[in-house]
Parts: C-alpha cells; sequence; structure tokens
C-alpha cells in the first residue's frame, strides 16, 4: 500500500501545536507534503521564527507520521508563516471557521475585540484576589492557589494586574516572554498555569510610570489580545489598595468573584476590610477570605502566632463570607516564591500545600457559582 498526501494530513491532524492547542493541520502549519517509497517529507511552517516548540512539534510530526507506516522516513523542514498564514491563525484560535481563514486583511482587529470572560457564556469563573495593605501575600496566595487548580485538573490563567509592581513572573520561575503571532499574545506556561504580566514586558528594576488610562488599556489587552483558551479559572493577582486597577476590573469583569487577603492583626483586617467595601461599592461579590502568616510551627513543634490570631475570622464574620483558609507563615513558602519554585509545584504535601490544596476545593466545590448558564444563554438552575 503507498501513502498518499491525504493520509499524512489525516495522520498530522490530531498533531497539536504545544502553545495553540489546536491542530497544525486546522492552523495552516503543514505546508509542503511529497511522499516516494521510503521517504516523507513534510514541510511545518512555523508561526514565529525561532519558536521555542519546534523540537516538541519536530517529535510529535515524526510519531505521527511513523504511526502510519514505520518504514517510512521522515523529514522535515521547518519555514516560517506569512503575514497571511498568521492571520488565518489568530483566526482559527478566535473560533471562525477555518475555511474563511486567509481571506481577510491581516492587519487590524478583525472585529471589535470583546473579553472573553465579560461575555454571558463564558464558564470561566474569574477570582480576584486583593487586599488593603501591601506585602500581605496576595501574589504568593494567588502563585499557590493557582498551581492548586491546576493540580486538580483545571485549566488554569493568571493576570498580573500589579502593573507596577508585578511579582507574577518571578514566582512562577516564568523567563520566557509571551509568543506573539499577529496580534495575539500567547502566554508562557508553568507548573500548568498560564500568566501574563507586565514583567514580560519590562526590567523588573526599572519603573513603570503610567497613568490611570494606560493602566486601563493595559488590563484590557491582557484580558482581550491574550489567547487563554477558555480556561475554567483566571485568577488576577491585584495591587495593593483599593484604586484605579480594581476599578477598570470591576468594569471589565462584573461577574468575578473577590478574595480578600489579610493577616491576623486587627489593624490588618480593617484595612482589608476596605477593599471589600470598595468591592461592593462597584458591586463586586466578595466570595470569601484567606488568612495568610496565621502561625509559625518552630522546629520545637508549637505554633507561634506572630501577628496575633482571629483577624480572618473577624472579617469574614463581619463580610459574612467564609474563612477559606489559614496559611503558616513559612521560610519554604518564601524562598519558593523568591526562587520561582513556588511551595505549591515542589512541596504539594507539605503543611502549607495541603491548605492551598484544600482552598482550591473550597473555591470549586463549595463556593461554584449556583446559576449555571448553558451554550444557549439559557439559566440551567
Ligand atoms: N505564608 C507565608 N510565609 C512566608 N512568607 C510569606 C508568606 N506569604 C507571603 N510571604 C512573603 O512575604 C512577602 C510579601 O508577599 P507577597 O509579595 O505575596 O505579598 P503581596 O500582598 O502580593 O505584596 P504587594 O502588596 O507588594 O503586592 C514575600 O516575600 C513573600 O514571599
Ligand atoms: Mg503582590
Amino acid at each position: 500500500m503507498t501513502t498518499d498526501t491525504e493520509q499524512v494530513l489525516q495522520a498530522l491532524q490530531p498533531v497539536q501545536d504545544p502553545e495553540l492547542h489546536r491542530s497544525i493541520v486546522d492552523l495552516g502549519m503543514v505546508r509542503n507534503i511529497s511522499i516516494d517509497d521510503t521517504t516523507v517529507e513534510v514541510e511545518i511552517a512555523l508561526t514565529i521564527a525561532g519558536c521555542p516548540m519546534r523540537t516538541t512539534i519536530e517529535q510529535s510530526v515524526t510519531e505521527a507520521i511513523s504511526g502510519l507506516d514505520d518504514r517510512l522516513q521522515t523529514r522535515i523542514s521547518f519555514g516560517v508563516m506569512t503575514d497571511e498564514e498568521r492571520a488565518r491563525v489568530t483566526e482559527v484560535v478566535h473560533g471562525r471557521p477555518s475555511e474563511t481563514a486567509g481571506s481577510q486583511p491581516a492587519h487590524g482587529h478583525a472585529e471589535g475585540r470583546l473579553i472573553p470572560f465579560a461575555q454571558p457564556e463564558s464558564t470561566t469563573r474569574v477570582l480576584l484576589i486583593a487586599s488593603g495593605k501591601g506585602g500581605v501575600g496576595k501574589s504568593s496566595v494567588t502563585t499557590n492557589l493557582a498551581i492548586a487548580l491546576a493540580l486538580e485538573g483545571k485549566k488554569v490563567g493568571v493576570v498580573d494586574a500589579d502593573v507596577w509592581g508585578f511579582s507574577i513572573p518571578r514566582m512562577l520561575g516564568i523567563d520566557r516572554p509571551p509568543t506573539i503571532i499577529d496580534e495575539l499574545l500567547i502566554p508562557p506556561e508553568q507548573h500548568g498555569v498560564k500568566a501574563i504580566s507586565m514583567g514580560f514586558f519590562a526590567k523588573e528594576d526599572q519603573p513603570v510610570i503610567w497613568r490611570g488610562p494606560m493602566l486601563h488599556k493595559a488590563l484590557e489587552q491582557f484580558l482581550t489580545d491574550v489567547y487563554w483558551d477558555e480556561p475554567d479559572y483566571l485568577l488576577i493577582d491585584l495591587p495593593p489598595g483599593t484604586g484605579d486597577i480594581a476599578l477598570s476590573l470591576a468594569q471589565f469583569l462584573p461577574r468575578s468573584e473577590l478574595y480578600v487577603v489579610t493577616t491576623p492583626q486587627p489593624a490588618a483586617q480593617k484595612v482589608a476590610q476596605r477593599a471589600a467595601f470598595m468591592a461592593e461599592n462597584v458591586n463586586l461579590a466578595v466570595k470569601g477570605v484567606i488568612e495568610n502568616m496565621s502561625w509559625f510551627t518552630g522546629d520545637d513543634g508549637k505554633q507561634y502566632f506572630l501577628f496575633g490570631s482571629g483577624g480572618g475570622k473577624d472579617l469574614a464574620d463581619r463580610l459574612d463570607v467564609p474563612l477559606i483558609g489559614q496559611i503558616p507563615f513559612t521560610i519554604e513558602l518564601r524562598e519558593g516564591s523568591d526562587q520561582g519554585d513556588p511551595l505549591m509545584a515542589e512541596q504539594p504535601e507539605s503543611e502549607a500545600g495541603k491548605i492551598f490544596s484544600q482552598m482550591a476545593a473550597t473555591i470549586d466545590v463549595e463556593l461554584a457559582p449556583t446559576r449555571k448558564y448553558n451554550k444557549e444563554l439559557k439559566f440551567l438552575n
């Protein structure tokens, strides 16, 4: 039996681009196929020059072709997509039928870009991680909670909305920027979590000097121009305080859920409450309180309540929401954040790791929204 082009295409159909999670055939990455008795030659058009996923693609293409007939040699050459080909990629991932792809110009936003998470049919739960005060652990909680959700098999994205004081790339240990295809940003992924941050575009030791409207625009781009691929959860790490960014997010994502992080002492609690009041003012649902740095377990096995106790519970009671977790102060958590090896990825079975897992489960099950929509935009219950 001889192999024909059609069979090769069929064999390649299940091969996905590792970043876009779409068939390389549908994306138009398979350019030329030529076959003789012993060899199949395929040209693969990479979305961008120097694509970091080249080796992975090479392996999966070779495997798929040898699955057809293991006597066949595979020879792969690589090219880079033209603007038109890239425009087709953008169209495919935006969910429009690929038959029409290529017929549109490559420039400009093809249609008024919408925030996918604000659409009624979106099934993504957006979790805003906030506090009135700086340094209480919002970014650490965001990072570890995101990994905990990913470990439960969820598709998870993180937006670092702390445009000035970004810390998510460092905490997740991501050192490569997003891939940019046409006008689409493919977020890098680490520990099962995709992330976008101003940190990918600015240097850590240089200030980002932007006014409110520019921040608003940057956030909007993080939500619209990034290819999130319908995650189950999008966690948003907020900057400290109750400023412009929270207002923008409330406007962009009116259905998001707010989680307030606080430390156990009464003073922190009062400031944290301001974040909750802000949320109520802009009609965001406060869903829970997370107490961080609750205690420190010494070598003697004793718990030391360094910052007092009871603050998280008091705040939760006052806001009439559950206290969904108390995270101990641990050196491993701090070191993990500094080194880009987050605790949840390295030591999910540690004391704090188990608490993050339990919080992920609480959010996923107990705090799941009671009203679900189906695709026809009707309430299911
Ligand atoms: N449970 C914890 N145990 C030990 N260290 C912690 C814990 N939570 C946070 N930290 C450390 O405290 C510091 C501040 O944490 P983090 O950056 O997460 O706070 P933040 O609220 O995001 O701060 P900012 O307001 O500046 O954005 C970091 O060095 C972090 O590693
Ligand atoms: Mg932070």
